[in-house]
């Protein structure tokens, strides 16, 4: 069966230009873009979308450079998405991920890393709901 995920593009890849590239690449790996909008987080926001994390260490600086800039979210649809997308992002750290994962070639570093998928079932259809 068919299942949708949600993306975000971060601001670390839109200031590099990244995003037609990364979008090319979601295509080329067989998901269908069911929605998709550009749009600047407020901090409450970002907070809110990242609360699981909010006692971690990188929270603040997260939500920091999650409003530093534009994103783009996308609901993507394919059989497998959330699995297939988190394979298709790499791990979460650039410097471990796989080559040609989007964070291998597009991410910074841990923080700065270029793409946000769901993790789960449950966690898209909140995510999804959050954006669109
Ligand atoms: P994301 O998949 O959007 O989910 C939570 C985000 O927190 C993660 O991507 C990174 O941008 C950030 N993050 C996770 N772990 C760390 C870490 N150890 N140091 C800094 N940022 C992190």
């Amino acid at each position: 069966m068919k299942e949708q995920t949600l993306a975000l593009i971060k601001p670390c890849a839109i200031a590099k230009h990244y995003q037609g590239l990364i979008i090319h690449d979601i295509l080329e790996a067989g998901f269908e873009i069911k929605a998709m909008k550009m749009l600047h987080l407020t901090t409450e926001e970002a907070r809110a979308f990242y609360v699981v994390h909010k006692e971690k260490d990188f929270y603040e600086p997260l939500i920091k450079f999650m409003t530093s800039g534009s994103i783009i979210a996308l609901i993507l649809e394919k059989q497998n998405a959330i699995a297939d997308y988190r394979q298709l992002m790499g791990k979460t750290d650039p410097k471990s991920a796989l080559e040609g994962t989007l964070r291998k070639k597009y991410a910074v570093n841990t923080r700065h890393n270029a793409v946000h998928g769901s993790d789960s079932l449950e966690n898209a259809k909140k995510e999804i709901a959050f954006f669109f």
